[in-house]
């Protein structure tokens, strides 16, 4: 297994029923935080961690992310002739040459944890990091991006990492929740992972958040896990079965989350990636304070 993570993992083939319908005939993960979706920052944090194979998993009305990824002929043909260069450049860029873009799809929604098991025949025996896209992340400023963060932990510690954040306790029906004890430098062991617990009964307020560094032997887990919460393959119970083989750490990442996935979370972040835009954060920010 080597040290470095160079493949990552898009389960984009979720219902997106919480932004219906906005979602009934594109993916929630195209939704465009000012000017770029969703999976492109996704794509982007990856990329800036030093992963190079990028493997979509897709589902229905997904298609629109392939073609994102892809060279848009007429697109660019038009800019070149209209003479818009800076624009054919940002439409070249979307994805640097050197990296690779597979897609798998997953035939039905069966659950996230089925969604990372489809990616198996890709990814065979490397560690690998999965990325879920309407989790939007920013590192914190001048500092490295989350999963950058991750890739370098999971080199030194070589042992899979979850993502997590404290969450408030009314809140934890939302997330898988980690009880941990401590290990290291934002680093706690985890000892037991329960999917999306009741206030009353979640044994901390450790959230898992959308981004992981997994080792090859989840697979396997998966494989053997039946349906959890909710009827679907949970990628938690995956999780909480590899613990029997395998120390798994939970990293609590420098940087702040947006839940895009929801549409207060989603308003926030399109609120907050404006004002920081070159382009329309200082009269953004104009209009704001005039609204008072
Ligand atoms: P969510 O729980 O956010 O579900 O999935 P969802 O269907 O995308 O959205 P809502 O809740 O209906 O609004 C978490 C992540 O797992 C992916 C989703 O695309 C999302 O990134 N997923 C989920 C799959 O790829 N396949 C599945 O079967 C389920």
């Amino acid at each position: 297994m080597s040290r470095s993570i160079k493949k990552a993992v898009f389960p984009v083939a979720g219902l997106g029923s919480r932004f219906l319908p906005a979602t009934k005939a594109q993916p929630k993960e195209m939704l465009p935080i000012v000017d770029k979706p969703l999976i492109q920052y996704a794509v982007e944090e990856a990329v800036e961690a030093g992963i190079t194979e990028m493997i979509f998993i897709t589902g229905r009305n997904k298609r629109a992310i392939e073609d994102h990824f892809d060279k848009a002929y007429e697109l660019e043909a038009e800019l070149a002739s209209a003479g818009k260069q800076q624009l054919l450049e940002m439409v070249r860029s979307v994805i640097p040459k050197n990296v690779n873009c597979m897609y798998i799809r997953q035939p039905m929604a069966l659950g996230l944890g089925h969604a990372v098991l489809c990616a198996k025949p890709i990814v065979g025996d490397d560690a690998f990091a999965v990325l879920l896209a309407d989790d939007f992340m920013q590192g914190e400023r001048d500092g490295p991006g989350v999963m950058a963060q991750m890739t370098a932990t999971f080199a030194r510690e070589q042992s899979s990492l979850l993502g997590v954040q404290d969450v408030p306790r009314a809140h934890t029906k939302q997330y898988g929740i980690v009880s941990t004890d401590p290990f290291g430098e934002r680093l706690e062991k985890v000892g037991a992972i329960v999917e999306k617990p009741a206030p009353e009964l979640a044994p901390s307020t450790l959230a898992v958040v959308g981004r992981y560094v997994l080792t090859p032997r989840i697979f396997s887990c998966l494989e053997k896990i039946g349906k959890g919460a909710g009827g679907e393959i949970q990628l938690t119970d995956g999780i909480e079965a590899l613990m029997q083989y395998e120390t798994v750490l939970a990293y609590r990442y420098k940087g702040r989350r947006f839940d895009c996935g929801s549409k207060l979370g989603y308003l926030q972040a399109s609120v907050e990636i404006g004002l920081q835009h070159a382009e329309t954060g200082a009269a953004f920010a104009d209009w704001l304070g005039q609204r008072g």
